[in-house]
């Protein structure tokens, strides 16, 4: 019987990781609705993976080869869930060449090749589709898209990583250390399989890059923006953040900057104050707040990491692409080659400092705030500095150490 007959799309589905696997026992489990949805059944042909699983009910499916997958013209859309660059650019760009639809939930592969896979996409009248790789579970590529259309975004964000946003939770509610609670994350299966990009702010830095480059149009580089992670976060800065009213979180922000002329994106651990949009966003969960030029604020919140929000996602998109077949206005952005980043030394924000020393008044900028711990565990002093530019913040990291005193810690208020 011919595909068209039988109403069914069919789907392969490129490595049976965490996401994979999710995805396939959802598509089986929620097989009924999903036919409803999208008028017709939506059946794995292949899964593509270099193990094999022959304990599952679906081992059939399993496939090594990935020219079968290309030379098959009954696969309308490939999802490619296999992560990082190498092979997965290959792949993707071989199945938008054959002229099938790609769902993506590949954040590192968006961020650096997502200008040229569009094009690619677009001069094949098919799609790609990756709103699984940001906010996990949370739709929020195609309501930039659609609903919020009639925008200019001034603002855009978030706690994109869930990871990081699980040990910094853990870490004020709890005191638990850090390797512990990252050890956790990873069994849980929140991590990346090398946990640095997550705990030094790369991931969180990719997913800023892609939600920018929809907002703003053109292809923004993850290294042309400034990225801090949480290795230096303490339960004392956690503490300190607790007495000035906050708490502290991993922030990755673009913002159109103040004459128009480029975007201020930064990726760092942040003060934010308990009555912020982003303050009470805990666990795994991500949020993301768009502050459009009409709407006004609007948050987005849910699971950022996980095997089915992840997959929830990942269907979103599969579904969309069967429904659209190559009609939908993609989302695209191009890289001419400028680097719309401004300068950082421009930024301004208060900053919150953790010196040696209770004698710190002669470099304590006028104006700041000083912090107390109840209990004092040591000879430090804490304060929030009023508002000042990066290059202020690092002229006062020299004259403390000029002073004699040790930087601890120093970490931006920010205000979301
Ligand atoms: N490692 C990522 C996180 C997974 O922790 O958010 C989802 O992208």
């Amino acid at each position: 019987m011919q595909k068209d007959d039988k109403k069914m799309a069919n789907v392969a589905v490129l490595g049976h990781g965490i996401v994979g696997s999710g995805v396939v026992e959802v598509l089986l489990k929620n097989s009924g609705i999903i036919e409803k949805r999208c008028g017709q059944a939506i059946n794995v042909k292949y899964i593509l993976d270099i193990r094999e699983f022959p304990e599952l009910p679906y081992s059939g499916k399993f496939i090594k080869d990935f020219d079968k997958i290309i030379n098959d013209p009954e696969i309308d859309v490939v999802a490619e869930l296999i992560g990082g660059i190498t092979p997965a650019c290959d792949f993707v760009k071989a199945s938008l060449c054959a002229k099938k639809s790609v769902v993506s939930s590949n954040k590192e592969l968006i961020a650096k090749k997502g200008a040229e896979l569009l094009k690619t996409a677009h001069e094949n009248n098919v799609e790609l589709f990756f709103d699984a790789s940001v906010g996990g579970g949370i739709p929020i590529i195609q309501p930039l898209y659609q609903c919020l259309a009639g925008n200019e975004i001034e603002v855009i964000a978030g706690i994109l990583n869930g990871t990081t946003n699980f040990i910094l939770t853990k870490m004020i509610r709890e005191s638990m250390g850090f390797d512990e609670t990252l050890a956790l994350a990873q069994k849980l299966g929140y991590a990346e399989r090398d946990p640095s990009a997550d705990v030094d702010g790369d991931d969180a830095c990719r997913k800023i890059c892609i939600l920018a480059n929809i907002v703003f149009g053109n292809h923004i580089c993850p290294e042309s923006v400034y990225t801090e992670g949480i290795r230096n976060v303490t339960p004392e800065d956690a503490a300190y953040a607790g007495e000035w009213g906050g708490v502290i979180k991993l922030i990755a922000y673009a913002a159109k900057s103040g004459d128009g002329s480029g975007v201020e994106m930064m990726v760092c651990p942040a003060f934010i104050k308990s009555s912020g949009h982003l303050a009470g966003i805990d666990d795994v969960f991500n949020g993301i707040l768009v502050r459009g030029n009409a709407v006004g604020d609007v948050v987005f919140f849910g699971k950022g990491a996980g095997k089915f929000p992840t997959a929830s996602a990942v269907i979103g998109d599969i579904i969309s692409a069967v429904n659209s077949k190559g009609k939908s206005r993609l989302p695209v952005w191009s890289d001419n080659g400028v680097n719309t980043v401004k300068n950082r030394n421009e930024y301004k924000a208060a900053f919150y400092f953790r010196v040696t020393g209770s004698s710190a008044d002669r470099f304590i900028p006028q104006g700041s705030q000083k912090l107390e711990l109840p209990k004092k565990t040591a000879e430090e002093t804490a304060f929030v500095t009023p508002v000042i530019t990066e290059d202020e913040a690092e002229t006062l990291v020299k004259n403390i150490e000029k002073s004699g005193s040790k930087l601890l810690n120093r970490i931006r208020v920010l205000e979301y």
